[in-house]
C-alpha cells in the first residue's frame, strides 16, 4: 500500500512554505487540496464553481468532493509510492476515508498561535506563474517579479477569522485523532522560516 506523509496544521502555519523542502527530503510529491480546488475555481469547472462559495467564505469545502478529488489524483503515476499531503485531511471523516486508500506514516503538525496567523495571512502574496510563495514582511518577493504578484480572496482579516474557526472546529480534533494513533511529530512552527525547516528536517531524518 501506498505510505503517505500528512503536513497538518491552521491556515498561515507555513504548509505550502515548507513543502517543497519536505518533498526534496521525501521524494513525495506535494498534494495540497487548497491548491487544487484554485486551480479548478479559476478554470470555472463545475467543481470550482461550487467550492469557491465555501473557499471564500473561509468554510471547509464538503467532505465528498474532497475525498473524490484525492481518490482521483492518487490514480496519478507519481504518487505511486505516496504523497506529501498539504492541508489534507481537515476532518476526522476525511481521514478515515484516507485510511482506506492509503496508509498515513507520519503526520508533521506545524504549531503556530492564532495570534501570528492574522499577520502571516494578511501579508501573504502568491506568484501566479510559479505558485511560490513570499510575505510582504516576512519573505519579501525579489524586486522584479512584485508587480505579478497576487493576493488570495481569502486572505482578507475576516475571512481569516472564519478559517481559524473552521480550523478549530473541525480540523484540531484531527491532531488528537492522529495523537492517539501515535503519529503525529508537532513542529515549533513560531520561528523564522529557515527555523522552522530546520525543525523539520530533524524531525523526519529521526522517522527514517
Ligand atoms: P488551503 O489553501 O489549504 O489554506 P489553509 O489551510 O488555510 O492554509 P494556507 O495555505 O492559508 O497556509 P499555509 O499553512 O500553506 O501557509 P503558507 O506557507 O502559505 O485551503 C484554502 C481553502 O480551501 C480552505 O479554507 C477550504 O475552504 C478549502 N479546503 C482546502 N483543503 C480542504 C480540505 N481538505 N477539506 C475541506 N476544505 C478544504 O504561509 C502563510 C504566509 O506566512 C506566507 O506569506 C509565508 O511567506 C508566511 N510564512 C510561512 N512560514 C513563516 C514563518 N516561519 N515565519 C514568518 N512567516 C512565515
Ligand atoms: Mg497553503
Amino acid at each position: 500500500m501506498k505510505e503517505s506523509i500528512v503536513l497538518f496544521g491552521p491556515p498561515g502555519a507555513g504548509k505550502g512554505t515548507q513543502a517543497d523542502l519536505i518533498s526534496e527530503l521525501t521524494g513525495k510529491p506535494q498534494v495540497s487540496t487548497g491548491d487544487m480546488l484554485r486551480n479548478a475555481v479559476s478554470k470555472k469547472s463545475q467543481l470550482g464553481i461550487e467550492a469557491k462559495k465555501y473557499m471564500e467564505a473561509g468554510l471547509l469545502v464538503p467532505d465528498k468532493i474532497i475525498i473524490d478529488l484525492i481518490k482521483n489524483r492518487l490514480d496519478d503515476e507519481d504518487s505511486i509510492t505516496g504523497v506529501l499531503f498539504d492541508g489534507f485531511p481537515r476532518t476526522i471523516h476525511q481521514a478515515e476515508e484516507l485510511e482506506k486508500i492509503t496508509q498515513v506514516k507520519v503526520v508533521i503538525s506545524l504549531v503556530v498561535p492564532d495570534e501570528e496567523i492574522i499577520e502571516r495571512i494578511v501579508g501573504r502574496r502568491m506568484d501566479p506563474e510559479t505558485g511560490d510563495i513570499f510575505h510582504i514582511t516576512f519573505n519579501p518577493p525579489p524586486e522584479e517579479i512584485s508587480h505579478r504578484l497576487i493576493q488570495r480572496k481569502d486572505d482578507t482579516k475576516e475571512t481569516v477569522i472564519q478559517r481559524l474557526a473552521s480550523y478549530h472546529e473541525q480540523t484540531k480534533p484531527l491532531g488528537e485523532w492522529y495523537e492517539k494513533l501515535g503519529k503525529l511529530i508537532s513542529i515549533e512552527g513560531n520561528g523564522t522560516i529557515e527555523e522552522v525547516g530546520k525543525n523539520i528536517t530533524e524531525a523526519i531524518s529521526h522517522i527514517g
